[in-house]
């Protein structure tokens, strides 16, 4: 099924050169931050470029039942009315979260310490990924939450009347857990302190500081420490949002893959916090080169030029990158089944309880598809074929997963037979042009009716 209605398949076959230009959408983590941030500030923050994907339209509505005043001005124009820090409403209704993990995880970090009560939901693929990272840093702050077994939602969190600080290190790399602390800690007095032994993804702390926080990373012997003095008065801010590096992998690797492409990309954001993708294809020998580096908006942005590869090699990945590509190893994996020899991943458990087991999911296909894939509990490898040599011809499942949607979809174009995707409806979700996008370049995809 999809994320919101019936399921769509969909296959895409061998498919011409690629050539011309992805406008791929804005950045899907700082679309949800400009949202959630703006709603916990006082005054109207404007943003231009925000992904209007379903996970963050989701966003837009909770932060509306929040008592934020959020509009839609068109052509990725929106606006927020905040309540300022602490001054979110008790919702009237269940908060639906739909498909993101995101979307939820920060809001009810934004929620968690203020006097007010809410119960949030997902889809299916939502409500069995885990919580506890979430609820058990946030009971330190003085919440309470109440959800199915293992941590599932649905979920009722009940915020603290009188929160206190916390200083917490975060048990697994995720910057979902480290910015659900955050925005708990915005509504707290005092300090809260929030510890990463690995960096990940930095968004949250950029733009806290640009709505005004009090706010400073350390790197120590401990890791990241990352101080943020609670109870600060946002101030609305004008946000350019970036354009996703994560959307841009799928047009850039599907370049490198089908024979004489050549796409440019612009306008990416590659802070060094989530470039780990455009890095470990360069040492696998893929033609990309960055254009016209520059910073915008405090972000390093180039333009992506990605030309077809013909000499990929396999290559074993350094684990300490794994949070700089964490959403990235599904497209990763298929252009490793077109180059020569192992491409190994380890340190990735993390890829388990993503939108879906995503080393399972990607594993299975790829060996329907003629690849061999070998896993464990937190590493996998994928034995390359070479150029023209991977076979394909099968259906896949995308099990409510966007990514592994369109991964699959890219394997296609290059592939000696069709791959077909059992539901493409979850592509909602990030990358709503992802379709019209990839066949103006060039690539073959179809709808295929009922399987
Ligand atoms: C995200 C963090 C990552 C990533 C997700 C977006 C974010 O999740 O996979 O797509 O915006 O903070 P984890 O924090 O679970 O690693």
């Amino acid at each position: 099924m999809s994320a919101h209605g019936t399921p769509i398949p969909m296959m895409s076959e061998a498919s011409g050169p690629l050539t011309g230009t992805a406008d791929v959408p804005g950045d899907k983590s700082i679309s949800h931050r400009s949202l959630i941030l703006g709603a916990l500030s006082v005054g109207e923050t404007r943003i231009e470029g925000l992904l209007e994907g379903q996970d963050v339209i989701d966003t837009a509505k909770a932060m509306r039942a929040f008592g934020a005043e959020v509009t839609d001005h068109g052509g990725g124009r929106w606006s927020v009315h905040g309540v300022g820090t602490g001054g979110f409403a008790e919702p009237g209704n269940v908060i639906d979260c739909g498909n993101s993990g995101t979307g939820v995880r920060l809001i009810m970090g934004a929620m968690a310490t203020s006097p007010i009560t809410a119960t949030f939901t997902g889809d299916a693929s939502l409500n069995k990924r885990p919580m506890a990272r979430v609820t058990d840093p946030l009971a330190l702050f003085g919440a309470r939450a109440y959800g199915r077994q293992g941590g599932r939602l649905p979920m009722t969190i009940v915020g603290a009347g009188d929160p206190v600080p916390v200083r917490y290190t975060v048990p697994v790399p995720s910057a979902q857990v480290k910015s659900a602390v955050l925005l708990a800690g915005l509504n707290a007095p005092g300090q809260t302190v929030v510890i990463e032994k690995e960096a990940t993804r930095d968004h949250t702390e950029r733009m806290l500081a640009g709505f005004g926080a009090a706010i400073t990373t350390d790197q120590t012997e401990e890791g990241r420490v990352i101080t943020l003095t609670g109870q600060p008065e946002l101030v609305a801010q004008d946000i350019v949002v970036p354009r996703d590096p994560s959307s841009a992998a799928f047009p850039v690797c599907a370049a490198l893959i089908v024979p004489g492409s050549d796409v440019l990309v612009p306008n990416i954001g590659l802070n060094p916090t989530r470039a780990g993708l455009f890095e470990t294809l360069r040492d696998m020998g893929a033609d990309l080169t960055y254009e016209n580096p520059r910073e915008e908006g405090g972000e390093p942005v180039a333009d992506l030029r990605a030309r077809f590869s013909p000499d990929l090699k396999g290559i074993e990945l350094p684990p300490e990158r794994a949070a700089s590509m964490i959403d990235e190893y599904p497209v990763l994996s298929v252009v490793a089944a077109f180059a020569q020899g192992r491409t190994v991943m380890r340190g990735v458990k993390e890829l388990r309880v993503k939108e879906s087991d995503r080393i399972d999911a990607m594993a299975t296909g790829l060996r329907a598809n003629g690849v061999t894939v070998e896993d464990g509990e937190d590493w996998w490898i994928v034995t390359g074929l070479g150029h023209g040599n991977v076979p394909g011809g099968a259906e896949v499942a995308s099990h409510l997963d966007h990514r592994i949607a369109m991964s699959f979809l890219c394997l296609g174009m290059a592939a000696q037979k069709a791959v077909r995707v059992d539901d493409g409806g979850p592509i909602a979700t990030s990358f709503p042009i992802f379709e019209p996008l990839m066949t103006g370049l060039g690539a073959r995809i179809l709808r295929t009716g009922a399987t």
